[in-house]
């Protein structure tokens, strides 16, 4: 598929299939998301990919816990794929999908964010080429910040004076496909 294509047919997924997806396709997403580019060449994301479901169920309805609902009134997703502003009855944020990634950089350094999020992009892009489903979900350094996230970073081994930036859920969509969703007006511009 053309790289193009394989960027519009990219879509964020909330309903996953029960099957995991296999670990050689895992290997090949983690693999796009440290080929990302990265502020001064500093490679400083590490991406940890959990797939014990019990724990990413607890550490997404910790996540879903820590969402404000009343600052995102009025505002809406996807009828075709939920979110948890969609439907606050929704109780993980990840959606029950199998593989749940944490994407860590360190902290208190000035591209830590954007590296995390570089990386989240072609780890996203790597995926839809590749036909599996995902979705970036947000709310990372609420999570880690709990005993259980403090204790999970030093049973991972993750260095000291990182932080957890974002997720990225993977799995195979359930259910229908979703449609594209039209691209506002007036947003691209080229300056001869
Ligand atoms: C920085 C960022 C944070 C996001 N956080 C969440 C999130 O916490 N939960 C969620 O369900 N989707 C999250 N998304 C996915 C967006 O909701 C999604 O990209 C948007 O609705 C457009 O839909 P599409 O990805 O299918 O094109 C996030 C996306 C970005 C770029």
């Amino acid at each position: 598929m053309e790289m193009l294509e394989i960027i519009r047919n990219r879509r964020s997924i909330r309903r996953y299939q029960q099957r995991q997806i296999p670990t050689d396709v895992l290997q090949k997403i983690l693999e796009a998301g440290i080929y990302a580019p990265s502020a001064g060449g500093r490679q400083s994301t590490i991406i940890c990919a959990l797939r014990d479901r019990k724990l990413s169920e607890q550490l997404g309805r910790m996540n879903a816990s820590q969402f404000n609902h009343a600052a995102a009134a009025g505002r809406h997703v996807s009828d075709e794929q939920p979110s948890i502003i969609d439907d606050p009855s929704i109780r993980s944020a990840f959606y029950g999908a199998p593989t749940v990634c944490v994407i860590f950089a360190p902290d208190g350094y000035t591209n830590s964010m954007p590296d995390a999020y570089c990386s989240a992009a072609n780890m996203l892009l790597e995926a839809s080429a590749l036909e599996i489903g995902s979705c970036i979900v947000c709310r990372a350094e609420e999570t880690f910040s709990s005993e259980l996230g403090r204790n999970l970073m030093l049973e991972w081994k993750i260095p000291d004076g990182y932080i957890a930036r974002c997720f990225v859920l993977l799995g195979y969509t359930e259910g229908q496909y979703p449609s594209l969703k039209p691209r506002k007006d007036g947003r691209i511009k080229i300056i001869e």
